[in-house]
């Protein structure tokens, strides 16, 4: 069994004051928002997890392919001493790129999550797996938190799952610069996207047969009446997702079926949602090559490889701190 520590940024009174500024801003906000954060209690990370196994859903097995077809040369070329990955979930996929580092030089992998029990979970499996690794779990928001990362070594940081695709441009400019910053010269980058393709497949991606993703969405419904003291009723939201094809996004929305006022009892606030009204909960954006390797540059990152699945349905790019 491996070493492991925990250490959490994120306890229940900073997110219940993150979650409290998130929805009195975004349910006043016109038109009305909340940040994808907030799908991921234990019931929205075991939804995003049957998500991964969807047929519609490609993307988990595209990367999967890539990242297990690429471990060796990605390993050699970051040669990381530790890594970092950035909204870990379960950190199913990156076991393929452990594998391959575990056989060189690294010691310390650092799986950062909102989740907090997914993320315990995950560190001890992943020390029980990984007898040699120091699995250094730390529960926090990378929005906020990446300066209480560890530092020193050589370091590979992961943003895997499309999640950077979460962030319209400019807060994706933001964070990508957030992590930047915190790299050294040398240090590598490994970030997951999902590409620019055919609209059907995309809408159908965030519209499966099964409804998982429409309770997925609706979930952020429950979170705000759990942890918030809410009424939504959420028989009068459907889910909807649709593609934005100006900005290359997926948008997934909530469209409330009636004329309704929702209490939001903690905040003291009522909000009156008119019928066929959209709240938007989540954009996923679809990248091009040129277009992903700008940002980076933008940031210090240089581009070093670009990698894809053989159906070219998704691309893991790696690039290093100048
Ligand atoms: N990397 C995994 C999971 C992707 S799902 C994969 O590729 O399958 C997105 C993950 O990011 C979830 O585990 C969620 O809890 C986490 N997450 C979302 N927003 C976050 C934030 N602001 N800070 C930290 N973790 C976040
Ligand atoms: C985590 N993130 C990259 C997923 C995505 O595809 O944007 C979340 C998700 N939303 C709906 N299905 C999956």
């Amino acid at each position: 069994m491996g070493r492991t520590t925990v250490d959490v940024h994120l306890g229940m009174d900073d997110i219940d004051k993150a979650l409290r500024l998130d929805v009195a801003a975004g349910l006043t906000a016109v038109p009305k928002e909340l940040p994808p954060k907030w799908f991921y209690d234990e019931r929205g990370s075991e939804l995003f997890d049957e998500i991964t196994g969807l047929e519609e859903y490609y993307q988990t097995e595209a990367e999967r392919q890539i990242l297990l077809d690429n471990a060796s040369m990605l390993i050699a070329t970051a040669r990381p001493e530790t890594i970092i990955e950035l909204g870990s979930g379960t950190s199913d996929k990156t076991r393929a790129i452990l594998d391959a580092a575990v056989a060189a030089d690294l010691r310390r992998f650092v799986p950062l999550d909102v989740s907090e029990a997914y993320l315990r979970t995950s560190v001890e499996s992943l020390a029980e797996e990984y007898p040699s690794l120091l699995v250094h779990g730390v529960v926090g928001d990378f929005d906020h938190h990446l300066p209480y990362l560890p530092s020193g070594d050589r370091q590979l940081l992961m943003l895997l799952g499309g999640t950077i695709g979460n962030y319209r441009p400019a807060e994706r400019h933001v964070l990508l610069w957030a992590i930047a910053a915190r790299q050294q010269p040398g240090d590598h980058v490994l970030i997951g996207v999902d590409l620019v393709k055919d609209v059907a497949r995309l809408e159908r991606a965030y519209d499966d047969a099964s409804g998982v993703t429409a309770a997925f969405n609706k979930n952020v419904l429950q979170v705000v009446n759990r942890q918030l003291d809410a009424d939504f009723d959420l028989a009068r939201f459907d889910h909807v997702a649709r593609f934005d094809t100006e900005n290359e996004w997926i948008e997934m929305l909530l469209r409330s079926t009636a004329d309704q006022r929702v209490r939001i009892e903690a905040l003291e606030l009522d909000v009156a949602f008119a019928a066929g009204e959209l709240m938007r909960t989540e954009v996923s954006a679809k990248f091009r090559k040129e277009r992903f390797e700008r940002e980076l540059r933008a940031v210090d990152l240089e581009p070093v490889s670009w990698l894809t699945d053989r159906a070219g349905d998704f691309a893991v790019s790696l690039s290093v701190r100048r």
